[in-house]
């Protein structure tokens, strides 16, 4: 859809824009596209986004993420060499340096604060009261990225709307219920001690749904879909919108299967038995206690 010049007094009565059908079937199930009127907006011009990182490095530096130099598809976050240049200097040299920004909590910045507290009232006003409740943490986050540059293969534990604000790019989503992409393992070692446990499987490339993003859309990814990223051959601006659901729902039976397999069991994955998925994620403080005396029993 075409996107709209907003100022905030001006601004079109919805920003994020998805089939009311589509969104009750697949929020947070299955990937869908979604369209947006957040394209032209002052703020996540580069000039403004150059200021936010001054304003970020000098009060809450942590929150600014970025590297730069060719990655990968299957490359670990933790192998990924340092910037030569200070932020500054990449986001100067963003059109041919291969960097990656993230601008962690943007929301913590008064000015953006906005994107915050209305991206995510609409989202929940599409997803129904009930989801209040369910939510832990909202965030936003904001991406900038070199030509050419990949965003490794990963899952995440937010419930995600990544927006296109500017640049095209293709975001490949891959199912999360698929066994052969996203094994239990992998699923379990996340959620207990590696946010990098989630392996790219290059043959199984083609069960990815691939998403071709230009400014206006962008693409829900459900909490723990794998997903990676091509950026074209421009700088591509993204907002993210997301949240983190309660953790006892989704990751502690995740954590005591981690636990469980160490201890040699082979766990009943979540989902199959509702009495068994509520033991785990509202008792892993017993089997952390058991993993502990494991391993000094084996030490
Ligand atoms: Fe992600």
């Amino acid at each position: 859809m075409a996107s709209i010049a907003i100022s905030e007094p001006q601004v079109a009565d919805r920003w994020i824009v998805a089939d009311p059908g589509q969104f009750r079937e697949k929020f947070n199930q299955k990937s869908f596209e979604v369209s947006h009127n957040l394209a032209s907006h002052p703020l996540f011009q580069l000039p403004q986004l150059m200021q936010l990182a001054e304003r970020t490095l000098k009060t809450r530096p942590k929150d600014l993420h970025y590297d730069v130099g060719d990655v990968s598809v299957s490359q670990r976050w933790d192998e990924i060499v340092k910037s030569p240049f200070s932020a500054q200097e990449a986001l100067r040299r963003i059109e041919n340096c291969g960097a990656w920004f993230v601008f962690a909590s943007a929301q913590r910045d008064h000015e953006y604060r906005i994107f915050v507290d209305r991206g995510l009232a609409e989202i929940k006003a599409l997803a129904g009261p009930k989801i209040e409740s369910q939510i832990m943490v909202e965030d936003i986050i904001i991406f900038i990225t070199s030509p050419g540059r990949i965003t490794t293969y990963h899952i995440d534990r937010e419930c995600n709307f990544l927006l296109q604000i500017r640049g095209t790019k293709t975001v490949h989503v891959f199912d999360r219920e698929d066994r052969e992409v996203l094994p239990e393992e992998e699923i379990e070692r996340f959620w207990a001690v590696d946010f990098n446990a989630a392996v790219y499987k290059p043959h199984l490339q083609h069960r990815a749904q691939s998403y071709k993003l230009r400014p206006g859309m962008g693409v829900h990814i459900p909490v723990n879909c794998p997903h990676w990223v091509e950026n074209d051959d421009n700088v591509s601006v993204s907002l993210s919108v997301n949240f983190q659901f309660k953790d006892p729902l989704r990751a502690n039976p995740y954590r005591a299967n981690f636990l469980l397999r160490r201890l040699g069991l082979r766990p009943t994955p979540p989902g199959r038995s509702p009495a068994l998925d509520a033991v785990k994620a509202y008792g892993i403080t017993p089997l952390v206690w058991a993993e502990k005396t494991y391993k000094r029993w084996t030490a």
